[in-house]
């Protein structure tokens, strides 16, 4: 499915025919196009080593497009790194902290590197978190320095935020209070955010649009609601297929039962015995469909 490309021109965040190959010759992305809207907030999901820490990095201009182009607000990040830059937030997957730095020295060197860094503000929602100013990196547990590189993204006020998981060690309460903050800065001032993240209630809580990965390739892109409306699930067997519906893939559902994500095609009515999927079922039939092998059991299905 593609994302539609009259919105291209406008869009926040482009892949446009994005492959890339490391050194080993391992083809982490391939093919993918991409067109994300201003003011949305993408989750970014697919089964380890599915790329998408490597697409989030050519976004920020820290790996090079084997072939094709990505651009942030309309510009290159390979062909001008600042220009894009200014416009982005990032937290990558591994904090990034020096260790034997202070979270305000932290703050000093990111108000030192960007222009406009709001350093009150970032301080403000650490305090506010209780992480204290003069401990050294290496003296926070590991979801405190995870709250040290989100707030240090927040306080860029960039217009797109790329977040490669990274409340993976926050605690719940955490995770969802980060999660309002980013939706509130997309409804206030029109921010873009990528959440990479495994965790469903996280997606469901903050995104409104979804790319599923696997094996490098894009297997869905769209907004929820669309993705929710083109499909339905069969369940132990249902009718899977037919005139406008093609199975996507088999997986087990909570009670062991087998479930199949059906994609409809545009105007397809849906075959009565089918049911609505949820978005995790959804998430699930497409990590499904990226296994090997997968293809047998969707035609099987
Ligand atoms: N620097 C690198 N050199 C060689 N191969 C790499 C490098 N970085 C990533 N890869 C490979 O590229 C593929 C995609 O990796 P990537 O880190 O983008 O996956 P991911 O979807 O972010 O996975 P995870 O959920 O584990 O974070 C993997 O096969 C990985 O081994
Ligand atoms: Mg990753």
């Amino acid at each position: 499915m593609t994302d539609t490309t009259d919105t291209s021109a406008s869009a926040a965040l482009t892949a446009n025919g994005l492959a890339k190959r490391y050194r080993r010759g391992v083809w982490a992305l391939r093919d993918v196009d991409l067109a994300i809207p201003p003011g949305s907030v993408t989750a970014l999901v697919g089964p380890n080593g599915a790329g998408k820490s490597t697409l989030i990095k050519a976004w920020v201009g820290f790996e090079r497009p084997t072939t094709g182009r990505v651009a942030v607000a309309g510009v290159d990040p390979w062909r001008d790194r600042s220009g894009a830059l200014r416009h982005v937030g990032y937290v990558p997957q591994a904090a990034s902290l020096y260790r034997e730095l202070t979270v305000d020295d932290h703050l000093a060197l990111a108000a030192s590197l960007r222009r406009g860094f709001d350093r009150a503000h970032a301080r403000e929602r650490l305090e506010e978190l209780g992480i204290p100013l003069e401990a050294r990196a290496d003296e926070l547990s590991g979801g405190q320095q995870a709250q040290v590189g989100l707030a240090i993204a927040l306080g860029t006020r960039a217009d797109v935020l790329l977040l490669d998981e990274p409340l993976a060690s926050l605690d719940p309460l955490a995770r969802r209070e980060f999660l309002h903050v980013v939706t509130d800065a997309v409804r206030t001032h029109g921010t873009t955010a990528i959440l990479a993240s495994h965790i469903m209630t996280d997606v469901e809580q903050a995104c409104d649009r979804l790319i599923v990965l696997g094996g490098g390739r894009k297997l869905l892109g769209d907004s929820i609601a669309t993705a929710l409306a083109a499909h339905r699930i069969a369940v132990d067997g249902g009718a899977a297929s037919g005139p406008g519906a093609e199975a996507v893939a088999t997986f087990a559902g909570q009670a062991g039962e087998r479930l199949t994500l059906v994609r409809l095609a545009d105007g397809t009515v849906a075959d009565a015995s089918l049911r609505a999927a949820s978005l995790e079922e959804v998430v699930l039939g497409y990590l499904a469909s990226g296994r090997p092998g997968s293809a047998r059991l969707a035609g099987a299905a």
